[in-house]
């Protein structure tokens, strides 16, 4: 893949960044354009991707409602699907221009200076350069618990020691306790709002974490789900110079799970070194022009995240509503669309149970495993796991048969689609 691009890089000694300037071809389903564009006008918007189990056996029935994975059920805006459709025809040529505009869209709406944000596919892969370059055998990882798994897997990637820190009673990180926990880590990975709560960590509590952390670590901050918060980015605190990764995705509020673009904000020096990493990173880094127009697209659409952040949360309040209603617990606070509700069983058992009712509802956690995380989808699609959810809890535990788990494959799939 891109062995051009890699070749010239290797030869010429441009930097890191130069590389990650060169876009990749488009994606095969804009080869036949006006066939990409006549699908794009039949596929609904909430079309079911075709998941498999590792052998193939298990694909998920058509009326599956699929909140296990964070997506967002509106997908991609029409200004993105737009873009992409009038992007594709030129995918033959390896070129940056999109990357460019694209760069210069985010760099502009957050003040930042140029060479202080990268664009890539998604942000997994951003976020594994921006831990691994960060940690290692003597520089460990601070993180809290629950939270997103990306990150004790990059440390045990990185042969890291690792130090969960439980989150406070309000489910915020525990700031104090994280800089307490080691004298000289190389990372603090705090997930804002936190995946799997949904919850908030306050932003003076990370400026303070930022102003007082030992010299020489990083403080990663993942904004993932910042869009559905009334929180406040810590982008700020890169165009500040501080020693703070920020990362951001187009998959949540944006609707590109699917389609792939995410940012990695930080001083230059800090994005330099995630090429440290090395291995296959390099060609893996490079985003197709079709995603990074729809990605700029959608970052130029004046109401779209105040609107979808409007339907998120009206949708999770009525159901949040509808639990507490019928005495169940949940874990308060959400600001993203996912919530935590207890189950007074393993979790996993009662994830089957709801498959068994066509509702593929989010994994547990080990810090909490009689709860299972449930991300918010259409008003519809949340009355039908109402619906599931009042059946299964009226199941004594232990007792449901539930369909089999879905195994995804494992190799190189954002965390969220390890649905075991
Ligand atoms: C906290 C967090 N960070 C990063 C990601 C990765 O998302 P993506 O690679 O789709 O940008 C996810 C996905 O769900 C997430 O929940």
């Amino acid at each position: 893949m891109h062995s051009d691009s890699v070749n010239s890089d290797r030869t010429t000694g441009v930097s890191r960044r130069s590389f990650l300037r060169i876009v990749g071809a488009a994606s095969a389903a804009a080869t036949s354009f006006p066939a990409f564009a006549a699908m794009q006008q039949a596929a609904p918007a909430t079309a079911q991707p075709a998941r498999r189990g590792r052998r193939g056996m298990q694909a998920l029935s058509p009326d599956t409602v699929i909140i296990s994975a964070n997506e967002n059920p509106l997908g991609p805006a029409q200004s993105a699907l737009t873009a992409i459709c009038s992007t594709a025809a030129t995918g033959g040529r390896y070129h940056e221009d999109e990357y460019m505009k694209t760069l210069a869209v985010f760099n502009e709406q957050y003040g930042l200076k140029n060479d202080y944000s990268a664009l890539f596919p998604g942000s997994s892969g951003p976020l594994d350069l921006a831990l691994m370059s960060n940690i290692g055998p003597d520089k460990p990882l601070v993180y809290g618990d629950p939270s997103y798994e990306q990150g004790p897997r990059a440390a045990d990637a990185m042969k890291a020691p690792k130090y969960p820190v439980p989150l406070t009673s309000t489910y915020a990180y525990d700031v104090k306790a994280m800089l307490k926990v080691h004298p000289s880590p190389g990372a603090y990975y705090i997930v804002n709002p936190n995946n799997p709560t949904g919850t908030v960590t306050p932003k003076e509590d990370i400026v303070w974490l930022v102003n007082n952390k030992p010299k020489g670590s990083v403080v990663i901050i993942d904004e993932a789900y910042t869009h559905f918060s009334d929180n406040e980015s810590c982008i700020d605190l890169v165009a500040q110079d501080k020693d703070v990764i920020v990362m951001r995705t187009f998959s949540k509020i944006y609707g590109m799970a699917g389609l792939r673009a995410g940012f990695a904000v930080a001083r230059p020096d800090l994005i330099d070194r995630f090429n440290n990493v090395g291995g296959p990173s390099q060609s893996l880094a490079s985003i197709s022009i079709t995603s990074a127009a729809a990605a700029r697209a959608s970052l130029q659409d004046k109401d779209l995240v105040s609107l979808r952040k409007k339907i998120n949360a009206d949708v999770r309040s009525e159901t949040l509503e509808f639990l507490t209603k019928h005495g169940y617990k949940i874990v308060p606070g959400s600001q993203a669309n996912m919530f935590m509700v207890d189950v007074k069983r393993p979790g996993k058992e009662f994830q089957r149970a709801m498959l068994g009712e066509s509702v593929a509802i989010g994994r547990t956690w080990p810090a909490m495993p009689n709860y299972v995380r449930v991300t918010v989808g259409t008003k519809s699609e949340m009355a039908k796991f109402q619906t599931a959810f009042v059946k299964c809890m009226d199941t004594a535990p232990g007792s449901a048969n539930g369909a089999a788990a879905l195994e995804m494959p494992r190799f190189h799939v954002p965390s969220e689609f390890a649905r075991g």
